[in-house]
C-alpha cells in the first residue's frame, strides 16, 4: 500500500543507525548469525557472531558508499539496527484501534524488515516509499527493528547489471513511524484537469479527486469531504469503495505553470457516521497538458521543454544521495538559475520533495522507472518490480501539478518479453494517471545526416504519448564536423531532446575539435543547439547532465569514476557551457 504523508506528524527514525557490511549474505542464514533476533553474545551459552549493540554505526538517510571508506565499492546486505521504545500510551493506542506503519521512503535495492525478529516484509521495489503495518500484538515498550538492505546488482533487477551510475546503496532516505487512525485516507490525488474556458481571471475547469481510504468497513457509513476554502468550493459524499473518484466541475481557478505556479490548498475530511476520523491537508494545481498533433500543449499554450537533466546525487566532492531538503534545493536551484523550466528526474524515481518543490518553483518533471538499457523482461521478477514500481511511482507523482509525463524506459531495444512487460507499466501509468502523457527516451542512428527515431521499430513506440531523443553528436556519433548541417527528424509525435552533451573536465582547455576539453564541450554544445534551432516542430531539449556524477563506467584520466559532461563540477562549480544554455534558453 501507497501511504501518503501529507500533514500528518511522524515519528522520525532518522539518526543513527547499528550497521554491518555482510558482503558474503551469510548472516540471517542461521542461529549464530540471525542479527534480526538481537541476542547479546554475552549473556548466550552459544557462540553468537554478531551483536547489534556492538555495531559501528552509520547515518540515516544516507547512501552506505560515501560514509565510510571500506563502504565505498560495497555492493552487499548491509543489515541496519535500531532498538524502539514504545510508550504504555502508544501501545495502548493502538491496542485500541488505532494504526502504526513503518515507512521507509525509499531503499536501494531490495529489503527484508523483521520487528522483534518476526520478519515483517520482503521487496524489491526501489527507490519507492514502502509501508509495513505493525500490529498491536507485535508491539512491546523496548523493540528491535532490524533492516536488510540488498544492494547488489543482478540480472533480473531493473536497472540491471551495468549501468552508468554509481550504485548507492541503503536506506538512502527517511525512515519513519507513522500512526493512523483506525479509518484513515491512505492516499489522495487531484488529477486529469480539463480546461472548459480561458477567461482574464483563468480558467473554468474540470478535473479528478482519487482517493483510497483504509479501514472503512461496511459496519458504519463513511462520508468524504472535499473543501477547497479559496475558491469556496465543498463536496461531500457517501463512501462506496475503498477507492473514491470525486468529479470537480466548473471550478474558476487560475491555471499551474511555469512563472506562475499556482496552487490552492485542499482539505480532505473522512467521517464516519457524521464524526471526523481522519482529515489531510494538499496543496493542488490545476493544468492541462495535451498532445496535438507533434505539439505539447500546456493549459492550451504550445511549449518548448528548456530542460535540465539530473541524478540524484548531492552537491560536493564525495557526491552520494541527498541527505536533507537543502541538498535537494541546491540542486533544483542549478535548473532556475539556468532558466530551465522542465526537469528530467533520470533514470529512477526520486524522493517526493523534489516533487513538492517543483509544485512550488512551477517547474515541470519527468518522473522514471529505471528500465534502463538491457533487461530481462521475460523473468517474472523482473515483470513484477517493473509494475509495482510503474504503479508505485505513479501514486506518488500523479497528484502533483509538476508532473508533465511518466517515463517507462531509457535507451532500451527490442528483446524477448519487451512489449508484455512494457504493458504492464503502460496500464499502470495510464490507469491511475490517464490525462498524463506517457514517454521513454530512445536512442537513434545517424543516417544520411539526420537522426530519426521512427527508423528503427520499437514494439513499444505506440504507447508514447511524446518521445524523448538521447543523441551525442560530436561526441559519441556522429564527430562534431559533422553537425554542422545534420538535422533532426520530428515523426509522427511530438519530439525533444532528452540527452545530448560532451565531457567537459573542470580545468581543462584545448581545441574545440579535440574531445576531453572545456572548450570542446563548449563547442560541441554551440553546434548541437544551432542543429535544435534548425529542427522544425522540435519541443525542446535537454543537457546531459546538469552535475559531473559518479560512474564506475567511467575509468580514464579525465574521469576517474565520474562522468564528467555535467554543466557544473561535482561540487557546483559551473562550466563555460553552463552560461551557453543558459543563454539558448532566456532567447526561449
Ligand atoms: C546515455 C544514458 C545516460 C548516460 C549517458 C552518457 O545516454 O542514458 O545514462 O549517462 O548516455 O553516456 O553519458
Amino acid at each position: 500500500m501507497y501511504l501518503q504523508i501529507n500533514n500528518r506528524k511522524c515519528r522520525s527514525l532518522n539518526g543513527q543507525w547499528g550497521f554491518f557490511a555482510d558482503n558474503m549474505g551469510a548472516f540471517g542464514l542461521k542461529r549464530s548469525r540471525n542479527v534480526f533476533e538481537g541476542l547479546n553474545p554475552c549473556e548466550d551459552d552459544r557462540a553468537l557472531e554478531y551483536d547489534v549493540d556492538a555495531f559501528d554505526t552509520i547515518s540515516v538517510p544516507g547512501d552506505w558508499n560515501t560514509q565510510q571508506k571500506e563502504y565505498f565499492l560495497f555492493e552487499g546486505f548491509g543489515w541496519y539496527a535500531k532498538r524502539l521504545e514504545l510508550s504504555e500510551s502508544e501501545r495502548e493506542s493502538i491496542a485500541k484501534g488505532e494504526r502504526l506503519f513503518l515507512r521507509l521512503d525509499g531503499v536501494n535495492y531490495g529489503v527484508d524488515v523483521w520487528w522483534n525478529g518476526e520478519l515483517i516484509a520482503s521487496e524489491e521495489c526501489p527507490f519507492l516509499p514502502l509501508s509495513f503495518e505493525l500490529k498491536s500484538e507485535q508491539l512491546q515498550s523496548s523493540n528491535l527493528l532490524v533492516i536488510r538492505v540488498d544492494a547488489r546488482r543482478m540480472e533480473h533487477r531493473i536497472p540491471a547489471e551495468r549501468y552508468d551510475w554509481f550504485n548507492y546503496g541503503g536506506l538512502i532516505r527517511g525512515v519513519r513511524l507513522v500512526r493512523m487512525p483506525t479509518q484513515f485516507i491512505a492516499q489522495a490525488a487531484y488529477h486529469s484537469t480539463e480546461i472548459i474556458e480561458l477567461n482574464e481571471a483563468g480558467a473554468v475547469v474540470n478535473g479528478k479527486y482519487t482517493v483510497v481510504c483504509d479501514g472503512a468497513s461496511e459496519a458504519s457509513s463513511f462520508e468524504l469531504e472535499l473543501s477547497i476554502s479559496e475558491l469556496a468550493y465543498q463536496q461531500r459524499i457517501d463512501l462506496s469503495s475503498t477507492e473514491t473518484v470525486l468529479s470537480l466541475d466548473g471550478l474558476k481557478v487560475r491555471l499551474w505553470e511555469p512563472g506562475q505556479p499556482q496552487l490552492y490548498a485542499a482539505q480532505l475530511t473522512l467521517y464516519r457516521d457524521g464524526q471526523i476520523v481522519d482529515s489531510i491537508d494538499q496543496k493542488i494545481g490545476f493544468k492541462q497538458i495535451e498532445v496535438d498533433g507533434t505539439q505539447v500543449l500546456l493549459n492550451r499554450k504550445p511549449l518548448y521543454l528548456k530542460g535540465t537533466a539530473y541524478h540524484e546525487e548531492r552537491l560536493g566532492k564525495e557526491g552520494g544521495k541527498p541527505r536533507n531538503l537543502d541538498d535537494v534545493r541546491e540542486l533544483i536551484d542549478l535548473a532556475e538559475e539556468l532558466g530551465s523550466n522542465f526537469l528530467r528526474l533520470a533514470h529512477y524515481p526520486y524522493d517526493e520533495s523534489w516533487l513538492a518543490e517543483c509544485d512550488a518553483r512551477g517547474l515541470l518533471v519527468w518522473d522514471e522507472i529505471p528500465v534502463y538499457w538491457e533487461i530481462t523482461y521475460e523473468d517474472a521478477r523482473t515483470q513484477k518490480i517493473i509494475q509495482d514500481s510503474a504503479t508505485r511511482m505513479v501514486e506518488v507523482s500523479r497528484g502533483h501539478a509538476c508532473i508533465l509525463c511518466h517515463a517507462m524506459a531509457n535507451e532500451t531495444w527490442e528483446l524477448p518479453g519487451r512489449k508484455e512487460a512494457m504493458t504492464l507499466a503502460y496500464k499502470a501509468f495510464k490507469q491511475l494517471d490517464p490525462s498524463t502523457p506517457v514517454t521513454a527516451a530512445f536512442n537513434a542512428p545517424f543516417r544520411d545526416g539526420c537522426y530519426d527515431v521512427e527508423s528503427v521499430d520499437h514494439s513499444i513506440y505506440e504507447y508514447m504519448d511524446v518521445v524523448g531523443l538521447n543523441e551525442y553528436g560530436g561526441w559519441y556519433n556522429p564527430p562534431l564536423a559533422e553537425l554542422k548541417n545534420a538535422n533532426v527528424i520530428v515523426g509522427s509525435k511530438p519530439l525533444f531532446i532528452t540527452e545530448f552533451g560532451a565531457a567537459g573536465p573542470m580545468d581543462t582547455s584545448g581545441p574545440d575539435d579535440k574531445l576531453w576539453n572545456l572548450d570542446s564541450q563548449k563547442a560541441i554544445y554551440e553546434s548541437q543547439i544551432a542543429m535544435f534551432e534548425r529542427c522544425e516542430g522540435l519541443s525542446g531539449f535537454t543537457p546531459w547532465v546538469v552535475k559531473d556524477f559518479r560512474s564506475t563506467l567511467r575509468a580514464n584520466g579525465f574521469q576517474k569514476g565520474w562522468n564528467r559532461k555535467g554543466l557544473v563540477d561535482p561540487e557546483g562549480n559551473k562550466k563555460p557551457v553552463f552560461e551557453t544554455v543558459r543563454q539558448a534558453f532566456s532567447q526561449r
